[in-house]
C-alpha cells in the first residue's frame, strides 16, 4: 500500500478529568474509505475534531503526508486539505445551491485566487459538480432547502472535494436518512474514494459501513479495538465489537430478531 496521507499517532484527549481518547492510533490511505465505528460516547467525534484542528490533542501527534502537523485553528486543517462534513452541514436553506457551494471555504478560495464571487462561474461549476455526483439540479438558483437530506449531504461532499479535500471526514452522514437517500450518499462516498481521496466515514450503522468501507476501526471508551479490512470482517463481528456482543445476543434472543 502507498504511504498513509494522515497518521494519528497515539492521540490522547482529556477534558478535565474525562479521558475521551486514551491513545488512539489510526492511519488513513489515499483512495480508501476508512470507517470509524463505535457506540455513543466512544470518542468518535472527539477523534475527528482532533483530526480536523477543532481540538488540540492532550498527547500524541499527527503526521500529514509524512510530516508533523500542528493546527492553531480549524482553518489550518482546511488549508492542508482536511475537510469535515458535519451532520448539520453548515448550509443556509434559503440560499441557492451555488451560493452554498461557494460559501465559506475562505482559505481555499484565496489559495485558488478567487477573491470575489463570480456568479456565472459559480453556477457553471455547481451544476457540473452536482451532475458528476448524480444530482440533476433544476438550476443553480434552486434553494438548498428544497433538496432532500441526502442531496444536501452530497452538496456538502462535492463542495469539500471541489475545494481540494485530500482527506474527507464525514460525521454520521447517513444517520438521519431513509433507504434511498442513504444509498445515494454511499454511492457519493464511493465516487469520492475512487478519485483517490481518503474518506473517514463515521457511522453507528454496520451495514452502511460494510457497503462502502475498505477498512474498519472500532472505538470503545476512547480506545481502538483494532482495525480490520473488508476481507476479515463480518457484520456480526463488527456489531459485537461495537456494542459488546454478549449483551446484544441476549437482547436479540429475548426480542426474537436482529437488533
Ligand atoms: N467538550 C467536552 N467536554 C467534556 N467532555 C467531553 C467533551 N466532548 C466530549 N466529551 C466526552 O468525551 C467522551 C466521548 O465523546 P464523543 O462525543 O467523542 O463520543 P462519540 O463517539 O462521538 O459519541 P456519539 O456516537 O454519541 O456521537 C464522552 O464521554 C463525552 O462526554
Ligand atoms: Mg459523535
Amino acid at each position: 500500500m502507498a504511504e498513509p496521507i494522515i497518521r494519528m499517532n497515539n492521540i490522547e484527549k482529556h477534558f478535565g478529568a474525562v479521558i475521551a481518547l486514551a491513545g488512539v492510533t489510526l492511519e488513513v490511505y489515499p483512495g480508501e474509505c476508512h470507517c470509524l465505528l463505535g457506540d455513543n460516547g466512544a470518542g468518535k467525534s472527539t477523534f475527528i475534531k482532533t483530526m480536523s484542528g477543532v481540538h488540540k490533542p492532550t498527547k500524541g501527534d499527527i503526521l500529514f503526508e509524512g510530516k508533523p502537523l500542528h493546527f492553531d485553528d480549524p482553518r489550518d486543517a482546511i488549508s492542508a486539505g482536511i475537510a469535515t462534513v458535519y451532520q448539520d452541514l453548515a448550509m443556509i436553506p434559503l440560499m441557492s445551491v451555488a451560493r452554498n457551494f461557494f460559501m465559506g471555504n475562505e482559505p481555499t478560495r484565496k489559495r485558488l485566487g478567487l477573491s470575489f464571487y463570480d456568479h456565472d462561474h459559480a453556477n457553471e461549476i455547481t451544476m457540473r459538480e452536482m451532475r458528476e455526483m448524480g444530482i440533476n439540479l433544476r438550476g443553480p438558483d434552486q434553494a438548498v432547502g428544497t433538496l432532500s437530506g441526502g442531496e444536501r449531504q452530497t452538496v456538502a461532499i462535492a463542495r469539500a472535494v471541489h475545494f481540494g479535500a485530500k482527506v474527507l471526514i464525514l460525521d454520521e452522514p447517513t444517520s438521519a436518512l431513509g433507504v434511498r437517500q442513504t444509498s445515494n450518499v454511499l454511492s457519493t462516498i464511493d465516487k469520492v474514494r475512487k478519485q483517490g481521496i481518503a474518506v473517514v466515514f463515521i457511522t453507528h450503522n454496520v451495514r452502511h459501513a460494510l457497503a462502502v468501507g475498505d477498512r474498519f476501526t472500532v472505538l470503545n471508551r476512547g480506545q481502538t479495538l483494532g482495525t480490520a479490512d473488508r476481507q476479515t470482517v463480518t457484520p456480526e463481528g463488527l456489531q459485537d465489537m461495537m456494542a459488546g456482543g454478549q449483551q446484544l445476543a441476549t437482547l436479540e434472543g429475548s426480542l426474537g430478531g436482529t437488533v
